[in-house]
């Protein structure tokens, strides 16, 4: 009788959906399908993702008025790790461990009423009251005069230096703050260059956070993401939000550019009327240096892996893509303007009014997205043809094909 080394089978099943996947990415865009189901539902492709995705290029976790002030923090959980964005009293943003280096406790685990945000001059660990600045430098740490780590050998200054809250690599771009766990990738800025044309006219490190809306999804990454970038379903899921102001016909792809996707959305000829007769519902103030096509669409951009924005005339959309297990993930949504917006007189209403419909069509998309899910755990699901408004779903699969490329050929 043979018995089957369940890691070596599981190692054969990765193998043999990566080469799935390859091959679904090979075929050329009119005879595209839908990636396996095992894409999005395999433990062991979420863990290879993990190591060879997440753990390896950029992470948009922030933008920067989240944070403006000196002391301003938030957190957030990323992977396995406890985070905080900090501003510190140098006015430089830091994205922090939150973990412990006495014994390792998460100083402010969710779940237990501590604050996710705000403003702080220092760390408490809650546990043994080690303390630490803004910096993550260690600033206290009780009762612990007889540890050689602090009074032998070398100099306590050194020790102290020694023992902090780790900082992971971050760069800021655009007004986003980006980490990654890759000591060696190239800079953001070189990274997303590509993208640049279509973002920098917003400019976006001046725009402010005014909605940030937490959702826990019971979905794969790769879901959203590929809902997020198709406008396809408009005429389905967004029938009566946003398909009669963006209609899917009409949407286009630009081609495929180096670590990211750009697809437009003309705004549908009624609208575009309306805003050309000098009488458009009323609209947040546009940024200033648009170009006339600007006004006329929105468009959607997707970084890879998970640097999604929504870009409109007078708004930004970024979602914040948390991936949590192969099947669940938390997504921030959120809502950017113009500081000129915030002055308006009626701002708060109007925002009032975004904030529901962000919410309406938001929640459409988490009920395609979570039954998209549990359908991909069906025996008889065969993944299906894409169409023409689907060539994003198709350059997605280009991009996860030339990540399996890379890891295999090294
Ligand atoms: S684990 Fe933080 S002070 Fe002990
Ligand atoms: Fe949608």
């Amino acid at each position: 009788m043979s018995v089957l080394n369940p890691k070596f089978s599981a190692q054969m099943q990765l193998t043999e959906l990566q080469q799935k996947i390859q091959q679904t990415a090979a075929r050329m865009p009119a005879a595209a399908t839908a990636l396996p189901a095992q894409a999005y539902t395999d433990p062991d492709f979420y863990q290879w993702e993990v190591e060879h995705i997440f753990h390896k290029q950029w992470l948009c976790i922030g933008h920067i008025s989240q944070v403006p002030k000196p002391g301003d923090y938030v957190n957030l959980d990323l992977l396995d790790e406890s985070i905080s964005i900090v501003r510190g009293k140098d006015n430089l943003i830091r994205v922090l461990s939150r973990v412990c280096p006495h014994r390792g406790m998460d100083m402010m685990p969710p779940g237990f009423g501590h604050p996710t945000e705000g403003n702080r001059r220092s760390f408490l660990c809650p546990y043994h009251h080690w303390s630490y600045g803004l910096d993550g430098s260690l600033m206290g740490a009780p009762e612990m005069q007889q540890s050689e780590e602090f009074v032998g050998g070398a100099s306590q200054k050194e020790n102290r230096e020694k023992i902090c809250l780790p900082t992971f690599r971050s760069e800021i771009w655009q007004g986003f703050i980006f980490v990654t766990f890759d000591s060696q990738l190239e800079p953001v800025s070189t990274h997303y260059a590509r993208l640049l044309p279509y973002l920098e006219r917003w400019n976006m490190a001046e725009m402010n956070m005014v909605a940030n809306l937490k959702w826990e999804c019971q979905f794969n990454w790769k879901v959203l993401v590929e809902n997020f970038m198709e406008s396809y379903h408009h005429l389905g899921a967004h029938s009566k939000t946003l398909e009669p102001m963006i209609p899917a016909t009409g949407t286009w792809a630009e081609p495929e550019l180096a670590n990211g996707i750009v697809c437009h959305l003309p705004l549908a000829k009624s609208i575009v009327e309306k805003m050309k007769s000098g009488q458009p519902d009323q609209m947040f103030a546009a940024p200033s240096h648009l170009q006339a096509s600007d006004r006329e669409r929105y468009s959607v951009c997707l970084g890879t892996p998970n640097f999604l924005l929504f870009i409109g005339p007078d708004r930004v959309y970024w979602y914040l893509l948390l991936p949590n297990s192969e099947r669940e993930m938390t997504i921030h949504t959120t809502l950017l303007v113009t500081p000129e917006s915030q002055e308006l007189p009626d701002f708060d209403r109007l925002l009032d009014r975004e904030i529901v419909a962000l919410k309406q069509f938001h929640l459409e998309d988490v009920e395609v997205c979570t039954a998209v899910q549990r359908g991909l755990r069906s025996s008889v699901y065969t993944p299906g043809p894409l169409g023409h408004l689907e060539i994003s779903v198709w350059q997605f699969q280009q991009y996860l094909a030339r990540q399996i490329q890379a890891v295999t050929n090294k």
